[in-house]
């Protein structure tokens, strides 16, 4: 019967399209609100396009005022439709939003309870240490500047007057990432680097990670360090042992001791360990021989220092007649451990939450 439209007289036709047309929205109409989920809903909704599609097949071929103004007609039934089915489509997925949320057995409005107690997050413990750190060294009038972890030899070993066959340098020492390029075994690159770029007076300290191949439960194959060096005229070893007496003082206590022990690297000369008298125990109270930090001998080694080598201002391109200076580096991991009694580097890396969270 629907076959017939397209022989029908116009007038007739459209009172046929407008008849089929309505029949179609009435009972799809019903269908789509009458889905309650919307996988009834989508099967309702293709019905409606199949409906269609027949009564569209049955007008085709006809003529063209035909197909124009019933096609018209019957196009607005189907987009009534289609209206209808994306209110109800919206409708069905607040509807199951809503009682989704209505059968969690939590309430939203609740306070998120945070893993492991502490309600933010923090810098890592090293990351305190060094900020400390440096902010005790910029207020001593140090310009805080940053070195790379990837570095040539130049500035980490060749400038700083290692010679080429220096242990150091070995396989076994460092990290080599090609010809001439390795990962920074210390901090003391940043002095190749500013000495080569600066003009004295300069007083530097710089702060980062330096790798080495070592690991144990006090070595890491990454770990930090701290460098500071002061280069003028007329510098003396009393301005080094001056900056480090402050240094101590202000990170453990008025008063904190400060040593020098000889010692030796290629860049300073003299050169001298450096060691501060330990702050967690006293001879007077009688905690010393069971103190776990510096092991009964009263000084903890902080690091290494020395007059800058003039080899070292000739690499720099500097003039080691007209200057002087001095220079030491520092382990902040080593400080970290010490400020916080830990005794294993390696937790400091592994970044457990449980660990860290105690920072
Ligand atoms: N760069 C040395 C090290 O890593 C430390 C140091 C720095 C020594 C500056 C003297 C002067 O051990």
């Amino acid at each position: 019967m629907n076959d017939e439209i397209r022989l029908m007289p116009l007038g007739e036709a459209l009172d046929r399209a407008r008849k089929l047309a309505g029949e179609l929205e009435h009972r799809f109409g019903g269908e789509l609100a009458a889905a309650t989920t919307e996988i009834e809903l989508r099967a309702a909704h293709a019905k409606v396009k199949s409906g269609f599609k027949a009564v569209f097949d049955a007008m085709k071929g006809g003529r063209k005022d035909l197909m124009q103004s019933a096609g018209e007609l019957v196009n607005a039934s189907r987009d009534r439709l289609s209206t209808t089915f994306q209110t109800r489509l919206l409708e069905i997925s607040d509807a199951t939003t809503l009682a989704d949320l209505r059968a969690r057995p939590f309430d939203l409005t609740l306070p998120a309870r945070l893993p492991f107690g502490s309600s933010r997050g923090h810098a890592h413990p090293i990351l305190q240490v060094r900020d400390e750190l440096l902010e005790i060294f910029r207020d001593l009038g140090f310009q805080s500047v940053s070195g790379p972890e990837i570095e040539l030899e130049k500035n980490n070993f060749t400038k700083l007057a290692f010679p080429p066959d220096h242990p150091a340098t070995d396989m076994q020492d460092t990290f080599w990432l090609g010809p001439g390029l390795l990962l920074r075994t210390h901090t003391s690159n940043v002095q190749a680097r500013e000495m080569s770029t600066r003009k004295p007076p300069m007083a530097i300290v710089s702060a980062g990670a330096v790798y080495r191949r070592d690991d144990d439960v006090t070595h890491s194959p990454m770990f930090h360090q701290l460098e500071c060096f002061l280069v003028d005229e007329h510098v003396s070893f009393a301005e080094l042992k001056g900056v480090l007496s402050a240094f101590a003082a202000r990170l453990f206590g008025p008063g904190t001791a400060v040593r020098f022990r000889p010692s030796y690297f290629p860049f300073v000369e003299p050169g001298a360990e450096v060691d501060v008298g330990c702050p967690f125990c006293s001879d007077t109270d009688t905690t010393r021989a069971a103190c776990r930090v510096c092991k009964g001998t009263g000084w903890i080694e902080i690091g290494g220092s020395g007059m800058i080598h003039p080899d070292v201002f000739r690499q720099c391109g500097l003039d080691p007649d007209q200057l002087t200076g001095f220079a030491f580096g520092m382990g902040i991991d080593r400080m970290a451990m010490i400020k916080y009694g830990i005794p294993n580097i390696r937790t400091m890396f592994e970044n457990d939450p449980r660990f860290l969270a105690q920072f």
